[in-house]
């Protein structure tokens, strides 16, 4: 007998519950709603609230909310929201060491408990968050991919419908690299149904236009002071029926690149077929000089992020090959960045130093750094001083220096120790 498909949302927020509404309207399978366990009724009452609603609109499917991982035994998809939303002021890199221990425990999670299924991973820093998804849980490359090439060429085609007077289901367009402030529309190849847009607006509109779509996440945290919803839910969604359906649709996400446009061993936005088998074939576009520089720019500072992650002992494993606690796990994350830091200028700020740009944008990112910092020390050091291991009086201090030699002691502190995970596990 035929059985319905099982879908695992993981994050039962904003995106969450609009991924779980989608997924259910459109019958793609029976919806499980995961959040960690002081969320769990929450999920369950938003579970609930989107089960009754399938009375009045009618849909065949079933949605429950839920805190324990055995409940996602053998989804087909996982589509995974975990993480801390942007607020104003903040890049999606600034969320990389909040979110990379949750991005951790899930991956281990969902390889024990739902290795087949495909998974779209929407969680930022995407790029740098996807890439640990798969070396983590050591998934097929094929079956994991990041959202976000769908929603930026989305929020793209939008600006490009409006300033050229046509209907949004006439524009062509896509959008790649990483899911940063240098994303790259692809300008040569935008069409209105197969009429290049340089025909419709001119030069300098669509020089806004590119701008305005790489802040298109940001302008919306800036409008309602945390992250957009509808639009990346549906761009999720719309990887997910792909490959239920095996659709075999033509779409931007971030994939795992092997020598493609010049990259390798990092997930960045290019087209791709996914269907049944997942991320069945990346496209190579002839891209124009320009684009490919942008493109360069971009993976320089998705690399950027990846460096950090890598560089992050966390993903060792315990030398004493015990299960080592999420908890745990949060501070070795945030010990390890605060080592990382002391030691190197903040990611973003060195991407851009390599790429020779000095601005506003740097000025900016060199804020988010120093917000990076003080919030990496602030909470390790919360951590810390928890577990009885160090009490550092810096880490009120509200400056940047200040917060940088914070992460100092707090690297001497716990230098003494043989392995971080160790220490951490102890605690
Ligand atoms: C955005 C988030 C989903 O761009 O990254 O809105």
């Amino acid at each position: 007998m035929a059985q319905r498909r099982k879908i695992g949302v993981i994050g039962a927020g904003n995106i969450g519950g609009e991924l779980a509404r989608l997924c259910a309207s459109k019958e793609l399978g029976d919806v499980v709603m995961l959040d960690i366990p002081a969320k769990e009724s929450f999920a369950k009452g938003k579970a609930l609230d989107l089960e009754q609603n399938s009375s009045v609109i009618g849909y065949d499917a079933s949605i429950t909310g839920t805190g324990s991982w055995a409940d996602l035994a053998g989804a087909d998809v996982v589509i995974v929201t975990a993480g801390i939303p942007r607020k104003p002021g903040q890049s999606r890199d600034d969320l990389v060491a909040v979110n990379l221990p949750i991005i951790r425990d899930v991956a281990d999670n969902a390889k024990k408990h739902c290795p087949d299924a495909f998974v779209v991973v929407i969680s930022n820093p995407l790029d740098a968050m996807v890439y640990e998804f798969q070396r983590r849980a050591g998934w097929n490359p094929n079956m994991v991919a990041g959202m976000a090439g769908v929603l930026d060429s989305a929020r793209f085609q939008l600006f490009v419908a409006r300033a050229a007077g046509v209907s949004i289901k006439d524009v062509r367009a896509m959008v790649l690299g990483g899911h940063g402030d240098d994303m790259v529309p692809i300008l040569s190849q935008t069409t209105i149904n197969g009429v290049p847009a340089t025909q419709f607006i001119a030069k300098d509109a669509l020089d806004a236009i590119v701008k305005r779509t790489r802040g298109g996440g940001g302008e919306i945290v800036n409008l309602m002071g945390t992250s957009a919803y509808y639009a990346p839910a549906s761009s999720a969604v719309a990887m997910a029926e792909a490959y239920l359906s095996d659709q075999k649709r033509l779409l931007a996400a971030a994939c795992w690149l092997t020598g493609q446009y010049g990259y390798k061993d990092i997930y960045m936005g290019v087209p791709c077929v996914i269907g049944g088998k997942g991320v069945e074939k990346i496209i190579e576009l002839s891209l124009n000089d320009d684009e490919k520089a942008m493109l360069a720019k971009s993976a320089a500072s998705v690399q950027g992020i990846v460096d950090v992650v890598n560089k992050s002992a966390l993903g060792r494993p315990s030398s004493r090959g015990g299960a080592v606690s999420t908890e745990a796990r949060r501070r070795v994350a945030l010990v390890d960045h605060a080592r990382y830091l002391a030691r190197t200028p903040a990611c973003s700020s060195t991407t851009l130093r390599r790429s020779g740009e000095r601005s506003r944008a740097s000025r900016r990112i060199t804020f988010s750094s120093a917000y990076l910092r003080r919030s990496i020390v602030s909470k390790a050091s919360s951590s810390l001083r928890s577990c009885g291991a160090w009490h550092a009086r810096s880490t009120r201090s509200r400056s940047v220096h200040a917060g940088t030699s914070a992460a100092r002691n707090l690297v001497s502190a716990s230098s003494g120790e043989s392995s971080p995970v160790e220490a951490a596990a102890r605690a």
